[in-house]
């Protein structure tokens, strides 16, 4: 048997391309603005996940390029080595603070956080526990444990607690859930899972990829959101997405992140973040305290798209968040709706099986402060028009 079998078979991709189907991997030759460049024509970008709007802001922008004038591009090796640049700490200090925890511990993406972090804290006597809408990153971090995984039900807490009961009390237990789900836009019902984790002696982490700069007054989050950050155990955040560069940060006690240091396998063997990156997500941090407007703009856009959507008859789900999923529920009519959105101007991301199970095909939408009416407009115009001529609304 040839161990590359499975590629020569492997015929969807190349089918669709042909069909003129073919969602992904389109290059823009442009920033990761509102406005994209794709195939030469500008379109407005409701795929992406750059919340804030801060992938152009200026100070991020000057904050890089000032680091690589004065440190370089890259570090070449290790944190636990000759990776660790006094940068590096002094972004750990100030994510700490900002997320109301002992410790940050910095990594140089978001999944490599959750694979390193939950990895090295699941041994063979402990249980993860997920919700079976958890981000890829943190099924592969139960993986790669030697823990036993148990799922529930999304963001069900009588699934979960009907789990947690039947578990053996003598083993160590950690909840791990998505703050904002990805696809679904729905929030984690925290204060639900931090009584039962009390009740049941279960630890709580928090993957805030899409809650950081998001959720809460200022932005820090889930937890800030509920009024939780002290309750929340651990808090795991990514730098690709409000925070516009790649990275990733896991946040809680001063022994717990000193252990994750010295066990987490996806930092120890991996390059440290490197210098533009880290002193970009520095600088977001600042913007992002600095300029408060952008999380109340944030909201109003995302509000305004959500009623707008419901209005016209569209099927949003559970989504209650900048990310808006329309339920369609058919792969030909949502490849259709895709089909029009491309065409008229409009880049948007087809959700498919096997990603979601069949009967659940979206679109799914993001929004950004950095939106203006005028795009969210013609946006609005364009699903109303493809909704009718496909019978979707
Ligand atoms: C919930 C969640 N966790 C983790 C990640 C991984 O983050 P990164 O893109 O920084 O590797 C993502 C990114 O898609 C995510 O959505």
């Amino acid at each position: 048997m040839d161990i590359f079998k499975k590629c020569y078979d492997f015929k969807e991709a190349q089918l669709a391309r042909q069909a003129g189907l073919y969602p992904y991997f389109h290059p823009l030759s442009s920033a990761q603005e509102p406005e994209v460049i794709i195939d030469g024509q500008k379109m407005i970008m409701i795929g992406s996940n750059n919340y804030l709007g801060l992938t152009t802001h200026p100070r991020v922008k000057e904050a890089a390029i000032k680091a690589i004038e004065k440190f370089g591009t890259g570090c070449t090796g290790s944190r636990f080595l000759t990776g660790t640049l006094d940068m590096h700490n002094q972004l750990e200090a100030k994510l700490a603070k900002f997320l109301n925890k002992k410790a940050a511990l910095v990594f140089s993406t978001g999944m490599q956080t959750n694979l390193g972090v939950i990895s090295c804290l699941g041994t063979k006597d402990d249980i993860l526990i997920t919700d079976k809408f958890d981000h890829a990153s943190i099924l592969d971090g139960c993986r790669l444990s030697y823990s036993m995984m148990r799922r529930f039900q999304h963001n069900d807490m009588d699934s979960l607690e009907r789990l947690l009961k039947g578990l053996d009390h003598n083993k160590g237990k950690m909840i791990i859930v998505d703050g904002i789900y990805s696809m679904e836009g729905d929030i984690a019902n925290l204060p639900e899972l931090v009584r039962l984790g009390k009740k049941y002696n279960a630890r709580v982490l928090v993957d805030d990829a899409h809650g950081l700069g998001v959720l809460g007054k200022h932005g820090r989050g889930t937890a800030e959101h509920f009024g939780l950050e002290q309750e929340t155990d651990l808090m795991m955040g990514t730098f690709s997405k409000s925070f516009a560069a790649i990275g990733g940060v896991v946040a809680g006690d001063f022994e717990v992140i000193d252990y994750i240091k010295h066990f987490a396998r996806s930092m120890i063997f991996s390059a440290a973040l490197p210098p533009a990156l880290t002193a970009a997500v520095s600088a977001a941090v600042d913007v992002l305290q600095d300029e408060p407007e952008l999380l109340t703009k944030l909201w109003h856009n995302a509000d305004r798209m959500l009623k707008g959507f419901r209005e016209m008859g569209y099927d949003t789900g559970v989504a209650c968040t900048p990310i808006i999923p329309l339920m369609i529920g058919s792969r030909e009519k949502a490849f259709a709706l895709w089909k029009h959105l491309m065409a008229h101007g409009v880049f948007a991301n087809p959700v498919m099986s096997p990603a979601v199970p069949e009967g659940r095909e979206m679109i799914r939408t993001s929004f950004s402060a950095a939106h203006t009416e005028a795009q969210l407009d013609k946006v609005l115009e364009e699903f109303r028009t493809a909704g009718k001529e496909l019978g979707l609304i």
